[in-house]
C-alpha cells in the first residue's frame, strides 16, 4: 500500500457513557437500573476515563495516533433543564487542551447515544420540542469549547433506529423492552420514557435531520472555525435472491442521512460488518461464517464497499470515524485493521477522498447492552483496578499512523 495522503487524520474513539463512568443524570443509567432491563450489567464507573482522561490521551499520542474522537455529554453539560454547568463544561476544556497539549486533533461528537434523563421523562426524540432543546445545547457548549475543537458532529449514529427496525422480530425481546421503557419513566416520575433506542424511529429521523442542520448553524455561530459533520452507521448490505429488499432497506435506512450529510462539512462513515439481505428482510450469517463477540459476521471488506455505497452519494469528505471488531482474540484484529485499512487504500487509488482512520475503540468499554464482556479496544482495561494494557494491535495500528502507510509495519511493532 503506498503512502496515504499527507494530514490524514489517525486515530481511535469512544463515547462518553460508554468510558467516563457515574454518567447518573442520563437516561440510560436508568435503563440500567431497571428491573427488568435489557442492559447484562450497569456502566457504573465505566473506565472511569473521566478522571484518567490526561494519561488515555498521552497514551494515545505516545502510540502514534494523531487524533482523538471523543463525545461530550449532555447529561452533563445540561443536567436539569435550562441549567447548564459550568463546571461540566470546563472540564470538557481540560480534555480538549490535554488533546492539543499532546499533539491530538481533536474530534468532537455532541451525541452519542445517552440524553439527560430529564429529556427522557419530557419525551424524547419524538417530541417536536426536542430540536430546540438539542440546538440550545450544541449552541452552549459550542459556544465554551468552539475555540479549541478542530472537527465536530452533531450526531453518533442517528440512522440506527432506523436499521434496527429491519432486525428479525424474533430477535426484539418486545415484551422486556416495554416493561423495562414503564419502569423507567416510573423511576423518573413520568408517564413516559423518550429515550434514543425506544421509539418511533420514523419520528425521530426526521426531528433529528432537521435539529442536525440546525445544530450545525448554532455550532458555527459560535468561536473557532471547525468543520461540522455527522458520523453514519453503515453495513455493507449484500442482495440474496432476486426479490431482495436490499435497495428499499438502504433508500430507507442510509439515504436520507446522507442526503443531510451531504449539506454538512463531512461524512463520518461507521462500519463493522456486512449484511445479506433477502426477500424478507435481513438473513442470518451463512452457516460456519466467522463471528465475531457481537455476533456479527468478521467482514473487514464491509468498510471498503461502504466508503464506495457513501461516496456515490455524498460529494463531501470523508473520514472513517468507527471501525473495529469486538473479539479476545488481538490477532483476529490485527488482520480486520489490516485489511480494512487496504479497502481505505484501494478507494483512495480511485480517488474517493477519504481524509481519516479513526478506529473503535480506544479501550474495552462499556457496549451498550451486552455490558463489559465484549471487547472492541486496542487497549484492555482492568475492570478492578482500571490498568491499562496496550494490546498489540494498538501498537501495530500506532505504528501505520506513525509512518502513514502499511507497509514494512511489523504485527506488534514498538
Ligand atoms: C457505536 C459505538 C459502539 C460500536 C460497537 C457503534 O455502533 O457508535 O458506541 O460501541 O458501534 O458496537
Amino acid at each position: 500500500m503506498p503512502q496515504f495522503p499527507n494530514g490524514f487524520l489517525w486515530g481511535a474513539a469512544t463515547a462518553a457513557h460508554q468510558v467516563e463512568g457515574n454518567n447518573i443524570n442520563s437516561d440510560l443509567w436508568v435503563l440500567e437500573h431497571v428491573e427488568p432491563t435489557l442492559f447484562a450489567e450497569p456502566s457504573l464507573d465505566a473506565c472511569d476515563h473521566y478522571r484518567r482522561y490526561p494519561k488515555d490521551i498521552r497514551m494515545l499520542a505516545q502510540l502514534g495516533f494523531n487524533t482523538y474522537r471523543f463525545s461530550i455529554e449532555w447529561a452533563r453539560i445540561e443536567p436539569e433543564r435550562g441549567h447548564f454547568s459550568t463546571a461540566a463544561l470546563d472540564h470538557y476544556r481540560r480534555v480538549l487542551a490535554a488533546c492539543h497539549e499532546n499533539g491530538i486533533t481533536p474530534m468532537v461528537t455532541f451525541y452519542h447515544f445517552s440524553s439527560p434523563r430529564w429529556f427522557a421523562a419530557m419525551g424524547g426524540w419524538e417530541k417536536p420540542a426536542a430540536g430546540d432543546l438539542f440546538v440550545r445545547y450544541c449552541g452552549r457548549a459550542a459556544k465554551h469549547l468552539g475555540d479549541l475543537m478542530a472537527f465536530a458532529t452533531t450526531f453518533n449514529e442517528p440512522n440506527l433506529p432506523m436499521l434496527l427496525r429491519w432486525l428479525p422480530m424474533s430477535e426484539i425481546p418486545i415484551v422486556k423492552v416495554k416493561r423495562m421503557a414503564k419502569q423507567a419513566a416510573r423511576a423518573v416520575g413520568a408517564d413516559q420514557f423518550g429515550c434514543f433506542f425506544l421509539g418511533d424511529a420514523k419520528k425521530l429521523q426526521e426531528h433529528m435531520i432537521a435539529a442536525h442542520h440546525r445544530a450545525l448553524e448554532a455550532m458555527k455561530s459560535g468561536p473557532g472555525k471547525y468543520p461540522v459533520g455527522v458520523s453514519i452507521s453503515l453495513q455493507d448490505e449484500q442482495p440474496v435472491g432476486p426479490d431482495s429488499k436490499r435497495d428499499r432497506k438502504c433508500a430507507e435506512v442510509y439515504d436520507p442521512w446522507l442526503q443531510a450529510a451531504g449539506k454538512s462539512d463531512f461524512l463520518g462513515v461507521q462500519a463493522y460488518t456486512r449484511c445479506r439481505v433477502g426477500k424478507k428482510g435481513d438473513l442470518a450469517p451463512e452457516h460456519g461464517s466467522e463471528l465475531t463477540q457481537m455476533g456479527y459476521e468478521y467482514w473487514p471488506e464491509a468498510l471498503e464497499a461502504c466508503l464506495r455505497y457513501a461516496n456515490a452519494r455524498v460529494r463531501v469528505p470523508i473520514y472513517v470515524t468507527e471501525n473495529g471488531v469486538s473479539t479476545e482474540d488481538d490477532e483476529r484484529r490485527i488482520e480486520y485493521i489490516r485489511r480494512a485499512l487496504d479497502g481505505v487504500g484501494r478507494c483512495l487509488a480511485d480517488g474517493i477522498d477519504v481524509r481519516g482512520y479513526i478506529h473503535w475503540s480506544l479501550m474495552d468499554n462499556f457496549e451498550w447492552i451486552m455490558g463489559y464482556r465484549t471487547k472492541f479496544g486496542l487497549v484492555a482495561v482492568d475492570r478492578a483496578t482500571q490498568e491499562r494494557t496496550i494490546k498489540p494491535s494498538a501498537r501495530y495500528l500506532g505504528e501505520i499512523a506513525r509512518h502513514n502507510r502499511i507497509a514494512n509495519v511489523a504485527v506488534g511493532a514498538a
